[in-house]
């Protein structure tokens, strides 16, 4: 079975499209995305966020800036944005250039508004299973399983990659659910014979078309993170870190790429924001 992710994403943008329309016109939930420097698939990335947040009634900002603007004043935008009371999510597209130290740039947003999950704060949070807000993409993984395997208890579940963006919280998420988990990175060896252990293979390494058929058994499911751009016969073609074409026949279940995790990250950041929305003005 292929997962439909463009089908549950688009379930989760009706729900919080419900949810919003019910709130006074005055008072919405604002989304600012920050961009900077002309990176091109943070350009396609943050146009597709502003796109679908404004679908469901989200008010989104994109403020770019150059590729020249200094560390200081980044920061003076991101605290602006800390106490603008119609702003409740921040998120600051990466990469950034170099001369920009990324973790203080994440530091500086406030834990409540920071919908990408990245803050040290709520990395915590979710570790410790306390409510947090948690990162896009692997939240977006976690519900296109909980689709196809409603409990998770007792499974061995093999993380591939270990970024602060996807396996690390990925790992948490699975942790919470009772799984087994494995993380396997660039230094593991035998990749191939843990995978072929496990009952859930979540593929986040940026390596084309990596996790073979031979690798997995018949009753696995697959997410497939990767967004890689290849080219066969001459064209160019995105593929996921997951041989798709010879494996979905095989395993339980696989999520494609395109249309697998990539509209559930989106949808998760809009959920995202509605959550901090909500935590803000329980606040007030
Ligand atoms: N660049 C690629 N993925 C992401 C993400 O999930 N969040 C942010 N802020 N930047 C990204």
């Amino acid at each position: 079975m292929i997962i439909d992710g463009k089908k549950i994403a688009e379930e989760l943008r009706d729900k919080i499209k419900s949810d919003i329309k019910k709130l006074p016109d005055n008072n919405k939930p604002g989304l600012t995305v920050i961009l900077i420097g002309e990176h091109p698939a943070s350009q396609i990335y943050v146009r597709n966020k502003e796109k679908f947040a404004n679908e469901v009634g989200i008010k989104s900002i994109v403020l770019r800036f150059d590729e020249s603007i200094s560390e200081e004043n980044l920061k003076n935008e991101i605290k602006k944005l800390n106490n603008d009371s119609n702003v409740h999510g921040i998120l600051v597209q990466l990469p950034l250039p170099k001369h920009i130290n990324q973790k203080d740039i994440i530091q500086t947003i406030d834990p409540i508004k920071d919908v990408d999950g990245f803050h040290p704060i709520n990395v915590g949070n979710l570790s410790s299973g306390n409510d947090a807000m948690v990162p896009c993409t692997p939240l977006g993984c976690y519900y296109l399983i909980k689709k196809v395997i409603p409990n998770l208890s007792g499974l061995n579940a093999v993380v591939i990659g270990r970024s602060n963006i996807n396996g690390k919280p990925m790992t948490q998420l699975l942790l919470k659910e009772n799984c087994t988990v494995t993380i396997v990175h660039s230094k593991t060896r035998n990749i191939e014979e843990i995978c072929k252990n496990a009952d859930l293979i979540i593929a986040a390494v940026g390596k084309a078309q990596m996790v073979k058929s031979n690798w997995v058994k018949s009753s696995a499911v697959i997410i497939d993170v990767g967004i890689n751009r290849i080219e066969i016969d001459g064209k160019n073609k995105i593929v996921g870190d997951v041989d798709f074409d010879n494996i979905y026949g095989k395993v339980k279940s696989i999520s494609p790429v395109p249309g697998g995790v990539g509209p559930m990250t989106i949808a998760c950041l809009l959920e995202n924001t509605l959550k901090a929305f909500n935590k803000i003005s329980k606040k007030i």
